[in-house]
């Protein structure tokens, strides 16, 4: 978490780090701060809040300077204030750093700088590493570089730092271990950021650095980027393709609202040139190479976290039904410290809307220790686990920055079925009769999203009655259980009421104590095959005076008669209810959200992209 940004050329500095600190806002909002090289003097502003609290600090006149770097601060160490927030200087104010990531060993560097007569201002971990530099810079009598190199060699952890010297009014430092670095190549400038987004709008060429390099910025000399262990490597420049467009609200209040009405598209991109109904085909380029061995595979276990997780489990389903492949879902930060039982005939599957999330990388890793094939699932192009899996897809789902994942969700999912379907006809598990329907069904998706988009006002209307609720229960079986999930995860990401998911039948082992007259319980009852067992779990909440929202199937008259509210979604074949399911869910929390005036795009205490453990 924690997105950082950084220029050198000859624009003036400080409305391009704004601009893509606003961009990387997504990543972590406690706290932001710039270092500006101005009139000789290495100059930092940092404020706790959003960046527009630091815009506002900053006034009507803002700095001057052709070299700078800035923060969006998601706090691992110390609280969200100002002394806390990036950039931090060295002991002697001639050195300033931004960091991304966690220095786990920080404590031990400090006390041993702290026996040096080093003092700290802040409580940060970050503080330490560049107080460490500057002592290996004074004392060795080295480079900066050299400083950064020599300072990261004693480091553990997980970092992406930026380094800024007073004497060094053309250069900037930067290196990367776990924590994500784009570089920008323009013309006579540079850019250092979280991600593509804050550059794009300069230049599409990009090098993305690996972990443990350094790259090395010169104003007049250029790129050079060597590894920690003091290897020059050669920059392998790519072109980037993303829509500034994309990046934009687009006439919607929110980027979640947005994004929720964008899944009509990005589910129809995510299947593009993938699925060809007529010719009765699904193709994967990603699986093609690899797809006797994941055919044959003994076991496929899902890695991911929060929303990439549940969909995950939309992807156990699928797979066992389909393709009646083994599967086991994992959270990737248990699976990383476990001893799970892997082989180099299981593969592994890591699902992330970012490609950054450290204990998913962490869980990656693992799984190649133990020679398991590995694929990744990302949205985001270039990103870490795109690139050090064996092989994998993208969801093509476009820029998600609403912290609350929503056509990231829908594009995994949608990503699934396909892959499941390719299994299925690979491994003869499913009738030519059966897939060509799941095909043209799944070609039929995009317009019953927009179906259920439609549903909007009256889900505005319920969410106005729900949205004071402490609590609420969702419930779903089957294919609809991780909808459920689903729904609770998000109404409690942006709406801070406590929500829970739960399987309907299992409702009886526990929830059902809770339900009273004042509990919303949200049923997603749109279920062929367990459609009495699901009217029965209905029925038994009402049975308790419990609040009733159903999902239902368009047509049903039974369940709309017994709930108090219902929503009906257009029917469709059940392993791809999920694609349609969640949608109303997206919304109501979204409206709950909003109602109560929290801040949908940027909930408390959340980021977007988690790498750190
Ligand atoms: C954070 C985000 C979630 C996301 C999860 C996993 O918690 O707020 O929306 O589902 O990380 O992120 P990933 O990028 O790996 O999908």
């Amino acid at each position: 978490m924690c997105g950082i940004v950084a220029y050198i050329g000859e624009k003036e500095a400080y409305p391009i780090l704004i601009k893509g600190l606003r961009r990387l806002e997504y990543r972590g909002y406690d706290s932001a701060g710039i270092a500006l090289y101005e009139k000789n003097k290495l100059n930092v502003y940092k404020r706790k809040g959003k960046v527009q609290d630091l815009v506002d600090f900053i006034g009507e006149n803002p700095v001057k300077g052709n070299l700078g770097m800035g923060h969006t601060r998601w706090a691992t160490h110390g609280q969200p204030d100002d002394i806390n927030a990036h950039p931090h200087y060295s002991s002697k104010n001639n050195l300033a750093i931004i960091h991304n990531g966690i220095i786990e060993n920080y404590a031990l560097l400090k006390a041993a700088l702290i026996k040096e007569g080093h003092t700290f201002k802040s409580e940060t971990d970050t503080e330490v590493l560049i107080h460490l530099i500057g002592e290996i810079k004074e004392k060795s009598k080295v480079s900066l570089e050299e400083a950064v190199r020599i300072a990261l060699t004693k480091v553990i952890g997980a970092y992406a730092i930026v380094v800024m010297d007073q004497t060094e009014p053309d250069k900037l430092v930067a290196a990367r271990k776990g924590s994500p670095l784009v570089i920008g190549i323009g013309d006579n400038e540079f850019f250092l950021a979280s991600d593509a987004t804050p550059i794009v709008e300069y230049t599409k060429n990009v090098v993305y650095l690996n972990d443990k390099e350094i790259a090395i910025i010169n104003r007049n000399s250029g790129l050079t980027i060597k590894t920690i262990s003091n290897e020059l490597q050669t920059p392998f420049v790519q072109k980037i393709e993303m829509e500034l467009g994309k990046l934009e609200k687009g006439g919607y209040d929110h980027y979640m609202l947005k994004e929720i009405h964008e899944q009509p598209t990005t589910i129809a991109d995510g299947m593009r040139g993938r699925v060809n109904t007529d010719l009765s085909i699904v193709r994967l380029g990603g699986l093609l190479q690899y797809e006797n061995r994941i055919v044959k595979a003994d076991k496929i276990t899902i890695v991911a976290c929060g929303t990439s997780w549940i969909a995950g489990l939309v992807g156990e389903y699928l797979f066992e039904d389909l393709a009646r492949m083994p599967v086991e879902v994992e959270y990737a930060s248990e699976f990383r410290y476990r001893n799970p039982v892997i082989g180099e005939k299981d593969v592994v599957l890591a699902i992330s809307q970012s490609g950054e999330t450290a204990d998913t990388l962490a869980a990656l890793e693992l799984a190649k220790q133990k020679n398991a094939m590995t694929y990744g699932i990302c949205n985001v192009v270039g990103s870490s686990i795109a690139r050090v899996t064996d092989s994998g897809s993208y969801i093509h789902a476009g820029p998600e920055i609403g912290v609350a994942s929503t056509k990231a969700f829908t594009g995994q999912v949608t990503l699934l079925t396909i892959m499941a379907l390719t299994l299925a006809q690979k491994r003869g598990t499913i009738s030519q009769s059966y897939f060509q329907q799941l095909l043209n069904e799944l070609a039929n998706i995009p317009a019953k999203v927009q179906k259920v988009l439609e549903t909007n006002a009256k889900i505005k209307y319920i969410a106005n009655i729900f949205k004071d609720s402490p609590n609420a229960l969702y419930l779903g079986r089957g294919y609809n259980f991780p909808v459920a999930l689903e729904g609770a995860l998000k109404l409690k990401e942006i709406s801070y009421i406590h929500a829970e998911g739960y399987p309907a039948a299992e409702m009886k082992h526990g929830p059902i104590a809770l339900i009273d007259e004042n509990m919303p319980v949200v049923v997603i009852a749109t279920n062929k095959s367990a459609y009495e067992k699901v009217l029965s779990n209905i029925q038994e909440v009402k049975a308790r005076k419990g609040k009733v929202l159903a999902i239902v199937t368009e047509g049903d008259e039974l369940i709309t008669e017994i709930a108090d509210f219902s929503i009906a979604i257009p029917d469709t074949e059940e392993p791809l209810t999920p694609l349609l399911s969640v949608i109303p869910l997206q919304l109501l929390a979204y409206h709950i959200a909003n109602l109560r005036g929290c801040n949908v795009d940027q909930p408390r205490n959340l980021a977007k992209s988690v790498t750190v453990e």
